[in-house]
């Protein structure tokens, strides 16, 4: 099938003050060091990959006591330029969502819904063609599913994760192509009931093994045609290819210590 990249517009957030200094999942171990300078290198190489595949990256300044604000695909969701806020489950994050709101405020976005209800954003919620797909389980509350729902009006799927290490829907699951219903996911990480629910609203899904899925390669960023991925995640190359899709290898190792890789640093600004 011929493949088409349409041009996207993503909010990233440099890894200024990138830290693992608390443990939130399983990936975060604090007395592991980082190096930040390669934090921060791999990051430019991210954003200015996303650039010259033609897309736009806009920034938000990152704020001192915020070592997670690198992972901006957290703070917010957003579908035809209406803006859905974050409301973080973990205390030492609480402080990213405001950061966010006050972008968009800013950034003339005009329709932003305060979260009634916990959600990390893009972490938990994968748009496609047909639906907004939700995950629960670790992070966002069901309830936020229902917010999600009624504020975009589209139907939302509310998906079980069940394996700390894929705590976030991100991390198991990845919107291929959003013009089509394609995804790709990690069986594994969901409970039995929503497997079935994927494997009947996907019936073609690229289902992702175990190694693949260990090196965070669900957690990854398409356009139509590209498939920014984490380097670790060779057995997607090939499935990718057959598809039609280039797999785009990217060595964010630094911020998988993070517990976050691509599509975690990468949150998507839809137009309307
Ligand atoms: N340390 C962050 C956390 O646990 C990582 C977030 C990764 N982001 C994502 N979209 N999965 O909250």
């Amino acid at each position: 099938m011929p493949r088409d990249a349409t041009p996207r517009r993503y909010l990233m957030c440099a890894p200024t003050h990138f830290r693992v200094t608390y443990s939130i999942n399983p990936w975060m171990d604090p007395s592991k060091p980082v190096d930040l300078r390669l934090a921060r290198t791999q990051w430019e190489d991210l954003r200015d990959r996303y650039r010259s595949l033609g897309h736009t990256v806009e920034e938000l300044t990152p704020l001192p006591g915020l070592p997670d604000m690198v992972f901006a695909a957290n703070g917010a969701t957003v579908i035809d330029g209406r803006v859905l806020g974050a409301m973080f489950a973990h205390r030492e994050r609480h402080a990213e969502a405001a950061a966010h709101r006050e972008w968009f405020r800013s950034h003339g976005y005009g329709e932003f819904h305060e979260p009634a209800h916990v959600n990390e954003g893009e972490g938990d919620f994968a748009v496609t063609a047909s639906f907004v797909l939700a995950g629960t389980g670790f992070r966002s509350s069901p309830l936020a599913h229902d917010e999600a729902q009624e504020f975009f009006g589209r139907p939302v799927i509310g998906l079980h994760l069940v394996d700390p290490r894929y705590y976030h829907l991100d991390t198991a699951l990845c919107v291929l192509d959003d013009a089509a219903d394609e995804i790709m996911y990690y069986p594994d990480a969901f409970s039995p009931g929503s497997r079935s629910v994927l494997a009947r609203l996907f019936p073609d899904a690229l289902i992702a093994r175990k190694p693949d899925a260990a090196a965070l390669g669900l957690n990854a960023v398409g356009d139509g045609l590209h498939v920014l991925l984490p380097q670790g995640a060779t057995g997607l190359f090939g499935p990718l290819r057959d598809r039609g899709f280039e797999p785009v290898p990217m060595d964010l190792s630094e911020l998988l210590k993070g517990g976050g890789s691509v599509k975690c640093c990468t949150q998507e600004l839809r137009g309307a």
